[in-house]
């Protein structure tokens, strides 16, 4: 049942490329240039009047939201606001008719944000719900959706789930901004094509497993670990960290680059791993000086780079090449090495990788 991998996480890891392509198949028509998704088209009045977009999720697909609202902001120009579910249901939140709530979940069980997803309801908006699960509580409480394909995720941490809500969020942002006219013609064309490219360069990420393995049994007994990005990679960095503690028991914290100086600097010695994504696309120039700026206090540098990289090459301990994306669909890609490497952290360790102690795979209690 594991299909011959060790784990159901290793497996599931190397089904992104076929789980992001079954996201987008019968969906994205790359050659009329549409894109399909029936759950946006038949309530395309509701999301072009919309004032604002407000997702609410949990964990990992929490994440995710955070990189769909780079996306919607970036190309749709519609302004998102990201909710923890468990803060959004209990703040009184400011809800009316005009807003469209968007709930990202794989289990489409999770207590917290089929709550959010209620309030928001009773408040008149609009919900539209992204899950794994067919019908599940979330999908059957929300006014329409758009399944993510990726097939049973069994593994505790959420690999196929994350990058597959990524797809499908990505799908209803180039819709959206073709709708709304905010994307010309051609770059639209462009973006179908590239995320076309997706799975080729996520299996291509997936050949630095033994390289990621190495690096692996060198930061093992790492008490504490960072993890860095800027733009659409921060929310990765987030993920990232989130991967490695729930699985290793190491403690690790996801930063915005920029915000290393305002705190966490403090914390850099040469027994401090940092991982930092440092692809050519999106701030890399502001990037390489983050890095300059640990390495001139002695911080151990793991480099997520772009293939051929040359400047963090010459900085990192270590860097891990993925192929070149554009900036938006970068998240795809980055987060692959970093799955493996928390995922060959806790193998290393002895954990029990697909069953970490006190977590469940769907949090069916608040
Ligand atoms: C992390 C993880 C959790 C879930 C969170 C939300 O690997 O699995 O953080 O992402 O519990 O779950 P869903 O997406 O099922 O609502």
């Amino acid at each position: 049942e594991k299909g011959g991998y060790d784990h159901f996480m290793l497996k599931e890891i190397h089904e992104q490329p076929k789980a992001i392509q079954d996201t987008y198949r019968g969906r994205l028509l790359r050659e009329q240039a549409i894109i399909k998704m029936s759950g946006v088209e038949d309530n395309m009045k509701r999301f072009l009047n919309a004032k604002r977009f407000i997702i609410v999720a949990c964990g990992t697909s929490w994440h995710a939201g955070l990189v769909a609202e780079y996306i919607f902001e970036d190309l749709a120009r519609i302004p998102v606001e990201v909710e923890y579910a468990s803060e959004f249901r209990y703040r009184n939140p400011v809800i009316s008719e005009d807003d469209v709530v968007i709930a990202i979940s794989q289990s489409g069980e999770t207590a917290d944000t089929l709550a959010a997803i209620k309030l928001a309801k009773s408040k008149g908006a609009f919900v539209f719900g992204v899950c794994n699960v067919v019908g599940s509580s979330i999908a059957r409480e929300t006014d329409a959706g758009a399944y993510t394909h990726a097939g049973p995720e069994i593994g505790v941490a959420s690999t196929k789930a994350f990058t597959t809500q990524i797809t499908v969020l990505t799908l209803m942002a180039l819709r959206l901004a073709r709708a709304k006219g905010t994307i010309s013609s051609s770059d639209y064309r462009q973006h179908l094509l590239e995320l076309e490219m997706i799975p080729s360069k996520v299996e291509r990420a997936l050949l630095s497993d033994p390289l990621i393995e190495e690096i692996a049994y060198k930061y093992k007994d790492s008490r504490n670990c960072l993890y860095l990005g800027r733009g659409y990679n921060f929310p990765v960095a987030l993920e990232g960290a989130l991967k490695l503690k729930e699985i290793s028991y190491i403690h690790a914290e996801g930063y915005p680059a920029a915000e290393m100086k305002h705190g966490p600097i403090a914390l850099i010695d040469e027994n401090m791993p940092i991982i930092v994504i440092a692809t050519k696309k999106g701030h890399y120039e502001k990037v390489v000086s983050n890095i300059q700026e640990i390495k001139s206090r002695k911080g151990r540098i793991i480099g997520i780079v772009t293939e051929g990289d040359v400047q963090v090459k010459e900085l990192a301990d270590h860097v891990i090449e993925v192929p070149e994306s554009s900036e938006s669909l970068s998240p795809l890609i980055t987060t692959i090495p970093l799955q493996l490497l928390s995922y060959h952290i806790a193998v290393l360790l002895g954990k029990n990788v697909d069953q970490p102690r006190n977590l469940a795979k769907s949090v069916t209690v608040e």
